[in-house]
């Protein structure tokens, strides 16, 4: 590994870890051994099971040395415990949780310099370190949406988004035929994203722009949320149950809240909180559908000027704040056209950052998949199959390290905790397409 990549990793790792460390220390011990929601861990759960897939990956198995804290491996274990019983645990102490993941990071910055990394698959271009900035960059953006769910009083602070700066309307066509989905290149794509694969699009038509509190609020006031026949049954069914009136944290008068502040929704920021049977039956009433993952990823990716797939929609270059709204620099989505150097070669804007996008695919395995390294990041996900839905493109909360036009996620239909939307896709109509 050379010099510039253990820069890279160090400058990322000790980026990453101001973003923990403010989003702890953000609220006192008590709060942070609280449980917000059932769906959710305490906070200081997140931040000593961070500290701890580091010690695993980093400090045992590439740096070889001795356990920190061997005895609290199986506290940490998010297969051992589900969420709602993280509370019960005799987890570390907030001092103690800080301490332990201090430690931890002094030894991997330490390994760093002069463990051997060449001629292992795991270190091989940096990745097992390039995978734990991604892993706690995850863990941030759930402690984002713990604080999204937490009562009190408001503790984060950010910029507002960028106003609009482009008039953003309309579907663009993307045309039919084979692309390169996911990667075998890109050095920290998770084992998720590979390989690369060709898949046989064809040609459709998506929405230049995630969907709108605006357009969403024509849909409730549509009487959506009371039609059946816009919702699958299971989505009718979990509507019922859960009293769905409209997205979550929408107080039905105009307003909403976030991260503890009460304001009036803004029309032409991207819809946030819908889950999978909400957006699927707003679609539905529009007349539309929900992109598959290989067509977004397609709209995401493809440059018909060269056939090729690039990195993200604008190009190969890293994200800059010009590209997208990612890494929390906001505390919620931009505007429909704040990003317009972000935009995609057929003029498709928003794809990345912002809002998660739901899609209409069951989260798998690419032909050719491979569990690397362990097979609970990904594959122990494709079992459940059908109950996964894959998410696309990342949220104001999601970090660069962690987003990238390959990069995948997933979660139960019914679930709208993280910060997800969503944009229509639909076939393009008989002869449509005839010139
Ligand atoms: C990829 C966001 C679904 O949070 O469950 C964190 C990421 N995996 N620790 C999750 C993850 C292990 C994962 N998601
Ligand atoms: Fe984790």
């Amino acid at each position: 590994m050379s010099t510039g990549l253990r820069e890279r990793a160090a400058a990322e790792l000790v980026r990453t870890r101001q973003r923990s460390v403010g989003l702890t220390d953000a609220v006192d011990d008590d709060d942070l051994v609280r449980q917000h929601s059932r769906l959710m861990s305490p906070l200081v759960w997140d931040l000593a099971h961070v500290g701890n897939q580091e010690e695993l990956w980093l400090v045992r198995d590439v740096g070889g040395r001795e356990p920190v804290r061997a005895d609290i491996d199986q506290l940490y274990d998010a297969f051992k415990h589900p969420r709602g019983d993280r509370p019960q645990l005799p987890l570390l102490s907030p001092a103690q949780a800080r301490a332990y993941v201090r430690t931890v990071r002094e030894k991997v910055l330490d390994l760093l310099d002069t463990v051997e990394l060449e001629g292992r698959p795991l270190v091989e271009q940096g990745f097992a370190f390039g995978m734990i900035i991604q892993h706690e960059q995850q863990h941030d953006e759930t402690m984002l949406a713990t604080h999204q769910l937490r009562t009190g009083d408001p503790v984060l602070v950010a910029e507002p988004p960028p106003p609009s700066r482009a008039i953003v309307a309309g579907e663009a066509l993307i045309p039919g035929g084979p692309f390169e989905m996911g990667t075998s290149l890109e050095p920290w794509a998770l084992d998720n994203e590979r390989p690369a694969h060709a898949v046989d699009v064809p040609p459709f038509f998506i929405d230049r722009a995630p969907v709108t509190n605006a357009m969403y609020q024509a849909f409730i006031d549509a009487g959506g949320y009371d039609d059946p026949r816009w919702w699958s049954p299971q989505g009718w069914a979990h509507r019922q149950e859960a009293g769905l009136t409209g997205p979550g944290h929408w107080h039905g008068d105009g307003t909403y809240t976030r991260f503890g502040r009460r304001e009036p929704i803004v029309g032409d920021e991207p819809v946030v909180h819908v889950d999978w049977h909400e957006a699927s039956a707003y679609a539905a009433w529009a007349g539309r559908r929900l992109p598959t993952e290989a067509e977004w990823e397609k709209a995401a990716r493809f440059d018909p000027a060269t056939g090729r797939s690039r990195r993200y929609p604008w190009g190969d270059d890293d994200p800059t704040p010009e590209h997208a709204n990612l890494g929390q620099r906001h505390l919620s989505p931009a505007p429909v056209g704040a990003y317009p150097a972000g935009a995609s070669p057929a003029g498709v804007h928003q794809l990345i950052g912002d809002v998660w996008e739901w899609t209409s695919s069951p989260f798998g395995g690419y032909p050719g998949f491979r569990a690397f390294p362990y097979r609970e990041y990904s594959e122990v996900f494709f079992a459940e199959g059908d109950h996964y839905r894959v998410l696309r493109g990342g949220s104001f909360g999601t970090d660069a390290a962690a987003c990238r036009g390959t990069f995948r996620n997933w979660d139960y239909p019914i679930r709208r905790q993280i910060f997800s939307g969503f944009r229509c896709a639909r076939d393009p109509r008989p002869g449509e397409l005839a010139d």
